[in-house]
């Protein structure tokens, strides 16, 4: 089918380019003239596990291409994805203006009717709005478009291997006939029916993703509802923690223990220094306002977001009751990105920790493996070094903040005789203590003892 994307950001350009990969032809544009200059020269604006390999193999192959009529764009598709941000406003609420242009921009530049899918996150009975500009806008035209919400499940660092190895496909439609378009749109990846360029051109043995088909309000909802619940189960993990500490309890065999009763499951119940990105922490946000406008007060989700506000305090209390004074000491911080496999520090708890230290009046060198550029702008008062070694010289303590598995395996014994204080705090959970500890650090995390 020929299809078109709206927004070439994370979501726009995993999902144009796994489009393509799945046999479709697929074009996408963004208001941001140098990203698509810059795809157009074979560049990549993000970094993404696979997602450079398959989007050239499309160009070659002709079916991906990227530009910036946007005009063009719309009249090639015959069904398009809508892949524009949908960031919180200041009072919480989703801000809904890039969706409401390009609106516009269907309904006035559409020469055939067009089936509009909503693939950004957005709050419930958007759907019911957009179908509703498209009307208005496009009322001279009078075109009939359909609407759909197809929400995405992508992970930073692993969306390739998520769109085409989904667990379920959620299609929210008011009609059979835009269900039978979104089923075409998606039978190869129902099917397996591509080149895999995550496993090598084998797709791994595992059953057909769920082909789930609701109306527009559930899909919306799903989306909102599934990345608020991963957003609890970390807190509650969290709370789970500083009980642990209180009590002299594991919260790392707690929760492993937790985790196989398969109602349960073991994912997602990590403690450390809370959640963070662009997603979780905007879409609890979002879904606390829209049941208040609904007419519910969603208390649970409220705690939710102050036990994961609270997690940078709780670490800088660790450090404050190991270095006793933080005011002048030089601390090394490990990590910038959000979490570990991204360049993303949008949100990112090591940077709100990174700022909490400098206004304590630390002085704050850090590394990351791919997050630097973007922390740069971030957090332009820190020095940031060229390797793990080189942040750890001369520190009174040393700080993981991101879960990077490198970290794990750096020569902690040459990072020991570098340190000026031999002190780990380490805020996901990263090392292991008793090992730390014969190492000879002084060595503290979050709900296991010391
Ligand atoms: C999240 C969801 O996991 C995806 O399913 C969803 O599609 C995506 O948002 C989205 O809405 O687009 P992502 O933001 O890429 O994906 O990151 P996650 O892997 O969910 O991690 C979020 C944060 O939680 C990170 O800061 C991570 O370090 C933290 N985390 C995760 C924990 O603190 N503990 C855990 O056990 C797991």
């Amino acid at each position: 089918m020929k299809i078109t994307v709206i927004g070439c950001g994370y979501v726009g350009l995993v999902t144009g380019a796994c489009l393509a990969e799945a046999g479709h032809e697929v074009v996408c544009t963004d208001k941001d003239e140098a990203r698509i200059e810059l795809l157009n020269r074979g560049g990549i604006p993000i970094y993404e596990l696979h997602l450079d390999e398959v989007v050239q193999k499309n160009r070659r192959e002709n079916r991906l291409t990227f530009t910036t009529d946007a005009g063009e764009a719309v009249r090639a598709g015959e069904a398009v994805f809508i892949c524009v941000g949908t960031p919180p406003l200041e009072n919480g609420d989703a801000d809904l203006s890039a969706i409401d242009s390009v609106a516009r921009l269907i309904a006035t530049e559409a020469r055939t009717p067009k089936l509009v899918v909503e693939k950004s996150t957005v709050p419930v009975q958007t759907g019911r709005q957009l179908r509703q500009a498209l009307a208005v806008y496009g009322r001279k035209s009078g075109l009939a478009f359909r609407v759909a919400s197809n929400p995405e499940f992508l992970r930073e660092g692993t969306a390739v291997e998520d769109f085409l190895h989904p667990d379920r496909i959620v299609v929210g439609v008011d009609d059979e006939a835009t269900e039978k378009e979104l089923r075409e749109i998606y039978q190869p990846i129902v099917e397996g029916r591509f080149n895999c360029p995550v496993h090598d051109s084998e797709c791994p043995p595992q059953g057909p993703p769920e082909f789930l088909v609701t109306n527009i309000n559930s899909a919306e909802l799903i989306k909102h509802a599934s990345n608020s619940f991963l957003a609890l189960k970390i807190s509650y993990a969290n709370a789970v923690a500083d009980l642990c500490e209180l009590l002299g309890a594991n919260v790392q065999e707690v929760t492993r223990a937790m985790g196989l009763d398969p109602r349960i499951g073991p994912k997602f119940l990590g403690a450390g220094l809370g959640f963070g990105g662009f997603c979780l922490p905007k879409d609890v946000q979002a879904f606390i306002r829209l049941a208040e406008h609904a007419g519910m007060d969603f208390a649970l989700l409220k705690e939710v977001e102050l036990i994961n506000k609270q997690r940078i305090d709780r670490f800088v209390e660790k450090m404050r009751t190991a270095l006793w004074v933080i005011k002048g000491k030089k601390v090394g911080v490990l990590g910038l990105a959000f979490k570990a496999n991204t360049d993303d520090t949008r949100f990112s708890p090591s940077i709100d920790l990174g700022r909490r230290l400098l206004a304590e009046g630390a002085h704050v060198a850090a590394y990351d493996p791919a997050a630097m550029e973007r922390a740069r702008q971030l957090l332009p008062g820190i020095s940031y070094a060229g390797d793990p070694y080189a942040v750890a010289e001369g520190v009174d303590a040393l700080v993981i903040a991101t879960d990077w598995p490198e970290f794990a395996a750096l020569d902690w014994e040459q990072i020991h005789d570098v340190m000026a204080r031999p002190l780990v705090l380490d805020g996901r959970n990263l090392l292991d203590p008793s090992a730390m500890k014969q190492q000879g650090f002084e060595y503290h995390s979050f709900g296991r003892p010391e």
